[in-house]
């Protein structure tokens, strides 16, 4: 069991989007636990925006901190303890070994910033920052929902056979071999001989070779790098 609440301007993003798939199954069945919180019922009513100007000037507007604070403070009060995660584009790049940390995680809090950024003084409140990858989003609503995915899939019972998840991508570091299913041939394109001869040996090796294949060719930093993160 891992409950995730989502802090946000938008918390219908959150719970459209999870309320689909095996993320949507996995809360159904109760194995994951997903509560939103609106970030304007703690703004301290409509004469208080959300954001202001920054000092020193410039362009864009900044989240001020009160309402972050008041957030945080009440949904931990209500619900306990927990891991509290800032989601911006300066925040740690996310990993799979972050995800497989996180996944032991009891409680996950998320706060999706918004506007340019955050007052500075918000970062203490939080245990990490963390953003998703090199580019910038709108807000961090999209990068959430690939936190609550990731570490969401790789809590014990949300995703149905064990052996799905030690197989893939990022559990060692190289990108799957490629799969087949059928038909024997589609359009003139045939399923490797080997997959159909029933050598499971033969097999294995095929699929190691095929791997490490890819991964040299599309991505091979992963063969250079251990990864930084956290087992
Ligand atoms: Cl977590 N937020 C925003 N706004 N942009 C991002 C990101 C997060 N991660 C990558 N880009």
């Amino acid at each position: 069991m891992l409950s995730f609440d989502v802090i946000t301007l938008f918390p219908e993003i959150i719970e459209q989007a999870c309320s689909l798939g095996v993320i949507g199954k996995a809360i159904g069945a109760g194995t994951l636990e997903l509560r939103t919180h609106q970030l304007r019922d703690w703004s301290g009513g409509s004469i208080h925006p959300l954001d202001d100007s920054p000092y020193g000037g410039g362009p864009g507007m900044v989240m001020r901190p009160e309402p972050v604070y008041a957030a945080v403070e009440a949904v931990e009060a209500k619900h306990g303890t927990m891991r509290k995660l800032l989601l911006t584009p300066q925040g740690a790049r996310f990993r799979q070994a972050t995800a497989r940390r996180l996944s032991r995680e009891a409680r996950i809090l998320i706060f999706c910033g918004r506007y340019e950024g955050v007052d500075e003084r918000v970062r203490p409140l939080f245990d990490e920052e963390i953003s998703i990858g090199d580019y910038v989003l709108t807000g961090g609503e999209t990068a959430a929902l690939v936190l609550i995915d990731a570490i969401g899939r790789l809590v014990p019972g949300v995703v149905g056979r064990a052996e799905s998840l030690d197989s893939e991508s990022f559990s060692e570091p190289l990108l799957e071999y490629p799969h087949y299913t059928r038909p024997e041939e589609f359009r003139g394109m045939r399923v490797p001989p080997v997959l159909l001869s029933g050598h499971h040996a033969e097999i294995e090796r095929w699929r190691r070779e095929r791997a490490i294949e890819r991964t040299r060719e599309r991505r091979p930093d992963l063969l250079r790098r251990q990864e930084p993160d956290e087992g």
